[in-house]
């Protein structure tokens, strides 16, 4: 492995613009997943910590605080003070990622771009926040008032730390909340080097708080408090629920969810059989197939089904896993050994149930977390590979014969975040785009994702949009004002 001489800035809490320890003096470690060494001890937060965070934002969110007397504009202005600064320091916060979370350095490059990127669209978002004007029954000039929540509370995971910052806090603060971000306990550097680059853009001092720390303390912590309007929650189903719980058992604050998926890319007999191997491969092995919307059931047609097993065994050979500092490597580590145990189990359990192993699905070394890319055909619907998030670089290739077919199965599932096909036939793609419970349909493409396009999830996949105008929405409340008006002057 490179050892990478990435300095390490920023470690503790971020709460009031000041850079603090935690009341406790408690530190967690933060490990790179290339060889399980610890390469910092961060400040822990615990509920004492929150408090603090809280009311700082709470603080920067009073009636006449600087940043509720902001006009919008300039709002808009000091976010993209914040997205220069980002794409100033974009291959240093990169070698970071990269190091703390073990993606490649070219995939962290593209995560930061594109955290610049959404951070650019909300700064132009921030003065087209408005309400109506609305001709009410009766002598009335009626109005409605787009005013932010209040302070938010934001729980992000390890998979796209700096890019999952970027989707909570361009919203919030496009909408005018204060926030307090939980970065995941696996990946807290980058979420703290961005708070530093906030201070630095001019962001008032309790704007936006950082506080590092483990989920049931730290975060259940903030999705309990009673001055937190909103949690905006992106990791497991589980945890997700548990979100909910929080909010019912505190103070019924607004709930917005992005969790796992299962999401089925459908690939047609008349596809050009090269570019459908390309697009399916890369919606499964994309980021170590650590991504809540990796395209991680393959449907197959029937009439291409084993030219395309072969080739998609091809491409899965021909990745590259190793150091992620290594230009020519395609894949790094997994996250950590509980991610790691639960993809060799997962293909333990295919082999089991009678999938056939093409290739793949072994550890590589003893050091660091690294599988190989695997791929599995023969795959059924009622096989636990087809139906549990494996979240690795785990392919499972079903075989189908129609379309009415492919909706039903495609559907049977309790995830919808998002869905894929491939086709040249318009009618097709239609009716499936159409049919689909998915938040996202790509057609003839995968991962279109842009800062402008809704993305999220139907059913246990989520609640709410991230991305495009509907982001914004959960993090306002909207005042109707009603004005008598005389009916004689
Ligand atoms: P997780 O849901 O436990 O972690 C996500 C975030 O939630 C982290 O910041 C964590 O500290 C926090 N958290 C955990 N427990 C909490 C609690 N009780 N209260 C408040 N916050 C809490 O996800 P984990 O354990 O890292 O991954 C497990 C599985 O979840 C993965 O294998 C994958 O299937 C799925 N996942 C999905 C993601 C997505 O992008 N939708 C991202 C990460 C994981
Ligand atoms: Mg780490």
């Amino acid at each position: 492995m490179v050892s990478e001489s990435s300095s390490i800035k920023y470690t503790k809490l971020f709460i009031n613009n000041e850079f603090v320890d935690a009341a406790s003096k408690k530190t967690f470690p933060s490990f790179n997943p290339c060889n399980g060494q610890k390469i910092a001890d961060v400040a822990e937060a615990d509920k004492e910590d929150v408090d603090k965070a809280v009311a700082a934002a709470k603080t920067a969110f009073s009636r006449n605080s600087e940043w509720r007397k902001m006009d919008a504009s300039v709002r808009g202005k000091l976010i993209n003070q914040l997205a220069d600064l980002l794409q100033r320091d974009l291959k240093e916060l990169a070698r970071l990622e990269t190091l703390d979370n073990g993606k490649p350095l070219s995939d962290s490059e593209f995560d930061i771009q594109c955290s610049v990127d959404v951070l650019r669209y909300y700064a132009g978002y921030c003065d087209k926040v408005h309400g109506h004007t609305i001709p009410s029954d009766g002598d009335f000039f009626t109005l409605t008032r787009k005013e932010p929540i209040g302070v938010v509370g934001q729980i992000i995971p390890w998979n796209y730390p700096l890019m999952m910052l970027a989707w909570k806090w361009g919203p919030a603060l496009a909408a005018g909340c204060t926030l307090v971000l939980k970065p995941a306990e696996l990946t807290p550097l980058t979420a703290l080097a961005a708070a530093a680059l906030a201070r630095e853009a001019g962001f008032p001092a309790g704007v936006i708080n950082v506080v590092p720390g483990y989920g049931p303390t730290a975060g259940a912590a903030l999705a309990l408090h009673g001055d937190v309007s909103k949690v905006a929650f992106t990791g497991s189903t589980q945890v997700g629920k548990k979100i909910m719980e929080y909010a019912a058992q505190s103070n019924l604050k607004k709930v917005s969810l992005e969790l796992g998926g299962k999401s089925p890319l459908v690939v047609f007999d008349d596809v050009d059989l090269d570019e459908a191997v390309e697009i399916a491969h890369n919606a499964i092995f994309t980021n170590h197939g650590q991504n809540c919307c990796a395209g991680s059931r393959t449907f197959v047609q029937s009439g291409i089904y084993d030219a395309f097993v072969k080739k998609a065994v091809e491409k899965a050979r021909a990745r590259k896993v190793g150091d992620p500092f290594d230009a020519s490597v395609h894949q790094g580590p997994q996250i950590d050994k509980p991610s790691l145990d639960k993809v060799l189990r997962l293909v333990a359990s295919g082999k089991e149930q009678g999938a056939k192993l093409e290739t793949g699905g072994a550890q590589i070394g003893t050091e660091g977390y690294f599988v190989q890319p695997t791929v599995f055909s023969n795959v059924t619907d009622k096989m636990t590979i087809a139906k549990e998030e494996i979240f690795g670089p785990v392919q499972t290739i079903l075989k189908f014969d129609t379309l009415e077919e492919v909706i039903e199965r495609a559907n049977d599932t309790s995830y919808g975040l998002a869905s894929g096909v491939l086709t040249k036939d318009v009618n097709t793609a239609l009716v499936f785009a159409q049919a689909v419970q998915a938040g996202s349909v790509w057609v003839n493409c995968y991962d279109a994702i842009t800062p402008q396009t809704p993305f999220g999830g139907y059913k246990m996949s989520g609640i709410g949009r991230e991305m495009g105008p509907d982001s914004v929405e959960p993090y306002l409340e909207t005042k109707t004002i009603s004005i008598k008006v005389p009916t004689k002057m």
